[in-house]
C-alpha cells in the first residue's frame, strides 16, 4: 500500500511538469538578437513598422497592437520564433529561427518580444 501511493505521487508531479510551459528567457540578453535579426521588420519598438516589413503581405506583427496580446503567450511566441509563421499557420515569410540560434538564445529573444507587449496585457 505504501509503495502504491508513492507511485501515485509520483505520477502525478511529473504530469504536472510535462503540461506547463516555462520560457526562462532573459530578455536583456535576447535584446542583441532582436536589433540583429528582427528589426529590420519588426522595427525598433517592436511595432512591425521595421524598413524592410513595409513591403511584404501579410505585415510583420506588430507585438505593441493591443490586439495581439491574448494570442502571443510565451508558448505560442517561442514556437513562431523557433518554428516559423507557418507551423502556426501565418506567413511562412516569418521564417524558423531554430538553426540559427541556440534553444537558449531562442528563449531570450522570446522574452525581448514580450517585454513589447502593452503592459495591461502583460498581467495574466
Ligand atoms: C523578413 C521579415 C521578418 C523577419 C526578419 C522576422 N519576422 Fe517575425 N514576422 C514576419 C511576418 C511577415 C510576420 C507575420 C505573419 C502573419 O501575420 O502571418 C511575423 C510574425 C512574427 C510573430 C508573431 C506571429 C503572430 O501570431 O502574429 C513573432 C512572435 C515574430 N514574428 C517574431 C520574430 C522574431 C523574434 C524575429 C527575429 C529573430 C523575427 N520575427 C524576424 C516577418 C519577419
Amino acid at each position: 500500500m505504501k509503495r502504491f501511493m508513492m507511485m501515485v505521487v509520483v505520477g502525478v508531479s511529473s504530469g504536472a511538469l510535462a503540461g506547463g510551459f516555462e520560457l526562462k528567457g532573459d530578455a536583456a540578453k535576447g535584446e542583441a538578437q532582436y536589433k540583429t535579426m528582427c528589426v529590420s521588420c519588426h522595427g525598433e519598438k517592436g511595432d512591425g513598422a521595421g524598413p524592410a516589413g513595409g513591403a511584404l503581405t501579410p505585415k510583420p506583427t506588430s507585438f505593441i497592437d493591443p490586439a495581439n496580446a491574448a494570442r502571443l503567450t510565451d508558448e505560442y511566441t517561442y514556437k513562431v520564433i523557433k518554428e516559423g509563421g507557418a507551423a502556426v499557420g501565418k506567413s511562412p515569410l516569418m521564417v524558423a529561427w531554430a538553426a540559427s540560434m541556440k534553444d537558449d538564445e531562442l528563449r531570450n529573444v522570446t522574452a525581448y518580444v514580450l517585454k513589447f507587449k502593452p503592459a495591461a496585457a502583460k498581467k495574466k
